[in-house]
């Protein structure tokens, strides 16, 4: 009786398993035997279980992989180092009376699990998140399961998963990658997380350390700053008396997310799958620069990635090779300038280091319930303590962890760091103050030196006339009364000759109101010329205002204006050249487009919001730009975007509304609803815009002239849908997919989406849109976007017939458009 199979499914091995075939139902309860190619699915079709041959092995496996799924995505293998070699016979999965599940092949064992404890009643199932389990049939309790496949991960952690450690049963569950993707067999590279005071996910290879993803600080991995709040999952770390963990699980159960970690690609690497595209993305990935590198820079040195050479000693320290140090090779790291005298240790102090990943805590101790006083107190009783911080960064922070000895393995990060704090002997203190006082000194003299050689300048008129600026900058803004002369005046014949004369070739560009001409000065200085014919009727009293007006505003995120020139009808403006011309040329074309990885596209978007939240308040004059768009974003050699236009819609627009005909500033396509239909404008409908922008910048598309086949939405609309139907993904511009941060790329998107609310209450301040851009804050949801139906209500002042994705239809109506 005892023998008796309980479930016996046999699968033949002739048959190749992925032409299956019969579908066993997700519990296997009686004694069934299938003959051919045989699956079980779970319940609610997401999962699979079978066998499958990867590559060209030839070899056999049980496994489990998503159903719906074209790719096959195999999640988890049960005989990873005993394939089935040959497809003669019949392999036989069965569940004996026992509770285990025993996979035969011609009656030889070729896999078994093993249950902890006796059962009456055992069934086995493949549950919808992946897991296979051993229960007793009466009871589904995820802590009473009899054997789970989540306790034996294979290279794949599934939402729900735990990976960690469990004191009761002594378990370890890590990931290990596959030697090759032709097989299964557990490589030597492994994601675990290690036994220590203060534990940490460590990634190891052949049994040493290649990246430590660092201890959970309460709000995520020392390591892994990246890892925040998001749209696809929720994640906690658990450690209590009998476990320890991380887990993640699906905001969305109706999302697919796998975190592997891979030999190949030599990481661990999150995937999302785009229903539209048929495709996994890469979500992120770690290790994901050369700061990453496990104790790069030795130890006490510390590597910041922004920096070159990376690697730098921890303060207080030098290098303990200096001559390996100067020839990039900082294994050796760093050591003492002084060393600690033990009996001395009372009057010790600590350097507050912040911004860090905290070191590697193979030698480390942790009371979770101490606070920083108390810490520091515990660390420098023990002369061996060379360190110290809190345990959990939550709020003001709490608990306690102490090193000992080296500090390993340190980064800096520009956002999201540590702070730890380092010993160091009270003598080293005293000098490090000496030091900054002669350092003080030291920079002191040099400004005043620098300040003598920029007097010397003063034969240089420009020279003269910043100095003077910039001295006076605060009362000039107030003063209106103020001569002109001193603003950069060029004369006629200056300009004709830096733009020959204005010759055809040099015109770069065509604004509603006159024609953008490239120059090159007799100095070399490259220059944009705008040439003002149509404000001609503009005075000139008022039109010298404006451009001091102009001329005030300095920003790195807009672009410079240089000076002006009036003679005779002439009205011209002279700008900084921008030799990369502007955003629309970039992401609107096919080729250009690959240039702007989605690194540079989110530099794009955060400069772009930083020049504008100029505009909007830091500049103390409230300018509503009424313009933005893609094509008034100029970039420079360094890509950095230029906000162009500024100021001169605000001034020279509203001498605009006059006679009869009231004209409207602004392109469709980006007006916000309220200024489009009755002319109000605000530094909300500059949001408005700004969001627009932003949704063109991720998806390469314009909002004006967007079509797609079958449906009748704008960009906006189209991006709306994506996002109700949680397939926003598919929004995100194909050249950038291989290169882009996810989670990065949902906070633009969704920062984007309350940009362009229909009303303007609903849209955050520029400042708080880069707030938003730049934290990790919990974004409200946004409500249905203003303009969101078809192209016809976008367009309220043409004809609804022009609905080609076309350029031509542009209807712009911007005052000037340098480049
Ligand atoms: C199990 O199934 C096999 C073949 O279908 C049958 O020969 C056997 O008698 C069954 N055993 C029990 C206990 O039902
Ligand atoms: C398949 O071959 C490998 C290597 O020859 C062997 O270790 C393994 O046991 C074989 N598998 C089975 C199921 O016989
Ligand atoms: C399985 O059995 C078949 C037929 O009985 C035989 O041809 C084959 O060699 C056997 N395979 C193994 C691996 O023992
Ligand atoms: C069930 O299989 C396991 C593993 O092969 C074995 O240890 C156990 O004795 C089997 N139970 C029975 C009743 O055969
Ligand atoms: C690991 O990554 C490589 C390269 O992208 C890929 O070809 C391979 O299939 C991956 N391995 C597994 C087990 O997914
Ligand atoms: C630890 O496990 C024991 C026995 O399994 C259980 O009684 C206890 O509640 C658990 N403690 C915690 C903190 O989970
Ligand atoms: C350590 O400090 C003690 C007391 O101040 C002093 O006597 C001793 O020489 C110091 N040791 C070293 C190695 O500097
Ligand atoms: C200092 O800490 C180390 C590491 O935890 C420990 O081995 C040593 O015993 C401690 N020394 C004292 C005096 O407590
Ligand atoms: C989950 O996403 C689907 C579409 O992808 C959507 O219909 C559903 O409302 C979402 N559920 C929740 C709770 O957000």
């Amino acid at each position: 009786m005892d023998i008796i199979p309980f479930i016996t499914v046999v699968v033949s091995m002739l048959v190749p398993s992925f032409q299956a075939s019969m579908v066993v139902d997700s519990i296997l309860q009686s004694n069934s035997s299938v003959s051919d190619s045989m699956r079980i699915v779970s319940k609610g079709g997401s999962f699979e279980l079978g066998f499958f041959s990867p590559g060209n092995s030839g070899k056999h496996y049980l496994g489990i992989w998503y159903k719906n799924i074209p790719i096959q995505t195999v999640v988890w293998v049960a005989n990873r180092v005993n394939p089935i070699n040959d497809s003669s016979g019949t392999a036989t999965l069965t569940l004996n009376t026992t509770g285990s599940l025993v996979l035969t092949q011609n009656g030889t064992l070729v896999w078994y699990s093993t249950p902890l404890k006796q059962v009456q009643n055992p069934v086995a199932e493949l549950l919808d998140s992946g897991n296979l389990v051993v229960r007793d049939e009466k009871d589904d309790d995820p802590e009473a399961y009899l054997w789970q496949s989540f306790d034996y991960p294979s290279d794949t952690m599934l939402p729900e998963m735990k990976l960690g450690y469990d004191l009761r049963t002594g378990l370890n569950r890590r990931l290990t990658s596959w030697k090759t993707p032709e097989d299964p067999s557990p490589g030597d590279f492994s994601l675990t997380l290690t036994h220590r005071n203060y534990p940490e996910f460590c990634i190891m290879k052949e049994e040493t350390e290649f990246f430590r993803n660092g201890p959970w600080n309460g709000v995520g991995f020392s390591g892994s700053p990246e890892l925040k709040q998001n749209y696809v999952f929720d994640y906690e770390f658990v450690s209590t008396r009998n476990e320890t963990y991380y887990r993640y699980t699906l905001k969305n159960s109706s999302v697919i997310t796998r975190y592997m970690i891979n030999r190949t690609q030599q990481a661990m690497i999150r995937y999302v799958w785009l229903k539209g595209e048929e495709n996994w993305k890469m979500y992120t990935k770690k290790p994901s620069d050369y700061c990453d590198q496990y104790k790069l820079c030795g130890r006490n040195g510390k590597c910041i990635i922004t920096e070159s050479p990376p690697c730098q000693c921890l303060k207080g320290f030098v290098p303990s090779s200096p001559q390996k140090w100067n020839s990039v090779d900082w294994s050796d790291g760093c050591v003492r300038n002084k060393p600690l005298n033990c009996s001395e240790k009372k009057t010790d102090k600590f350097i507050k280091l912040e911004g860090l990943k905290v070191p590697e805590t193979t030698h480390s101790w942790l009371d979770e319930t101490m606070n920083l006083a108390q810490c520091r107190e515990k660390c420098l009783e023990n002369c061996s303590c060379t360190a110290y911080t809190n345990s959990d960064i939550r709020g003001a922070g709490s608990g306690c962890v102490l090193w000992f000895g080296d500090l390993i393995d340190i980064r800096s990060y520009a956002s999201g760091g540590q702070d730890l704090y380092v010993r160091m002997p009270a003598s080293e203190f005293e000098s490090g103050n000496n030091k900054k006082l002669i350092m003080i000194v030291a920079i002191t003299t040099a400004v005043i030196l620098c300040m003598l050689f920029v007097g010397g300048c003063v034969i240089n008129k420009v020279c003269r006339k910043r100095i003077e600026k910039s001295k006076n900058a605060n009362v000039e803004i107030q003063n209106n009364e103020r001569d002109y002369i001193d603003l950069p005046l060029f004369d006629l014949p200056t300009i004709e000759q830096a733009t020959e004369n204005f010759a055809e070739k040099n015109k770069i560009g065509q604004g509603g109101f006159g024609p953008v001409y490239w120059g090159k000065l007799l100095n070399g200085q490259e220059i944009a010329v705008k040439k003002l014919s149509r404000i001609s009727e503009l005075g000139l009293i008022e039109f010298k205002n404006e451009v001091k007006f102009i001329v005030k505003l300095q920003h790195r995120n807009l672009v410079k204006l240089l000076g002006y020139c009036i003679q005779e009808q002439e009205k011209l403006l002279v700008y900084e050249y921008m030799p990369n011309g502007s955003l629309d040329s970039f992401i609107f074309d096919e080729t250009k487009k690959k240039l702007l990885d989605w690194f540079k596209r989110f530099h794009i978007i955060m400069g772009t919001a930083r020049g504008l939240l100029y505009l909007h308040q830091d500049s103390r004059l409230r300018i509503i730009h009424r313009d933005l768009k893609a094509s008034n974003i100029l970039l420079d050699d360094k890509l950095i975007p230029k906000i162009s236009d500024f100021g001169l819609a605000k001034n020279f627009g509203e001498e605009e509304i006059q006679g009869n005909t009231r004209r409207i500033m602004g392109t469709y396509g980006y007006m916000a609803p309220e200024y489009a239909a009755d002319g109000l404008y605000s530094v909300k409908s500059d949001v408005f815009s700004y969001g627009i922008l932003v949704l063109e910048i991720i998806s390469g598309k314009k909002n004006r002239g967007f079509y797609v086949e079958d449906s009748k939405h704008n960009l906006i609309g189209h991006a709306w849908i994506l996002w109700k139907e949680g397939r926003i993904l598919e929004l995100i511009d194909k050249n950038i997919e291989g290169t882009c941060n996810v989670s990065e790329i949902l906070r633009c998107i969704h920062v984007s989406l309350l940009c362009v609310q229909q009303h303007p209450e609903d849209r955050p301040t520029i400042a708080s849109a880069v707030w938003m851009l730049g934290s990790e804050v919990e974004l409200p949801e946004p409500k249905q976007p203003g303009f969101f139906h078809g192209m016809d209500s976008v367009e309220p002042h043409t004809s609804s017939s022009q609905k080609q994705p076309s350029s031509i239809n542009e209807v712009t109506m911007t005052l000037l458009e340098p480049r």
